[in-house]
């Protein structure tokens, strides 16, 4: 699969694409990720990619002229609708992202995620230009950055092959509706008087198994009950 981020700071990305999964991905070609930066479609000698709002009020706006050339140049010949193809746009006031989101993403050959910055971006863009507007939850952040590389990590780690099999995405949190992961322990058995669940140190399977699903709902009870009446 093919991610490109479109951003005014691409050096931002140095960091988080370059550790883990995401980067043993990478350089196996599992995934393709292109960072752009969106001053290189801007017609002044200035490279101004904001303005002042209409109507007057705080701060500055990503203008829509170079968002439009950009994507355009990026997915040469896409619609708004591809379904092979999508365009999204980072904001506050976007719908929420979630696991189901992220497994519908798994399946398009190219993800373009759009990083608002400032007090975010013409509206024209997302009228006109993306298909989805998605926040990654209510609280806002300084810019898009940092929600774009959740979702491309929520994502890239659902394409075949990117995860090995001593991290399979099978049985974790949300890949069964409305549950979490169960509670993990690894060695050693007793630690300062806490004792591992004594079943996981058994080796039947099917107790285990039983044992897994039932700790798993208890931990969704107490931490997110939300999710069991969704
Ligand atoms: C300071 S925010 C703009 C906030 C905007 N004025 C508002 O009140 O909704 C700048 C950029 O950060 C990104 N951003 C901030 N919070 C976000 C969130 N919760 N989810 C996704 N993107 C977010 C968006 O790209 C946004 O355009």
């Amino acid at each position: 699969m093919t991610f490109h981020i479109l951003t005014i700071f691409p050096d931002f990305f140095r960091g988080p694409l370059d550790y883990g999964i995401v980067e043993r991905a990478r350089r196996a070609g599992k995934l393709d990720i292109h960072i752009h930066d969106l001053r290189n479609w801007t017609q002044d000698r200035h490279r101004t990619v904001d303005d002042r709002p209409f109507g007057g009020g705080e701060g500055m706006l990503l203008k829509c002229e170079p968002i439009f050339d950009a994507v355009e140049s990026i997915l040469p010949g896409r619609q708004k609708g591809d379904p092979d193809r999508k365009v999204v746009l980072l904001s506050a006031s976007g719908r929420r992202f979630d696991q189901a989101l992220a497994r519908d993403y798994a399946g398009l050959q190219e993800l373009l995620l759009i990083c608002g910055r400032y007090e975010g971006v013409d509206e024209r863009v997302a009228q006109h230009l993306i298909d989805d507007e998605i926040s990654i939850g209510d609280y806002v952040l300084s810019g898009g950055e940092l929600p774009a590389a959740i979702v491309l990590d929520a994502v890239a780690r659902l394409q075949e092959g990117v995860l090995g099999n001593s991290d399979s995405s099978v049985n974790e949190s949300f890949s069964e509706p409305g549950l979490l992961d169960c509670p993990q322990y690894t060695r050693p058995e007793e630690f300062r008087g806490w004792k591992a669940p004594e079943v996981l140190l058994g080796g039947n399977h099917a107790h285990i198994r039983e044992w897994r699903k039932q700790a798993a709902r208890e931990k969704t009870a107490r931490l997110r009950p939300d999710l069991l009446n969704s």
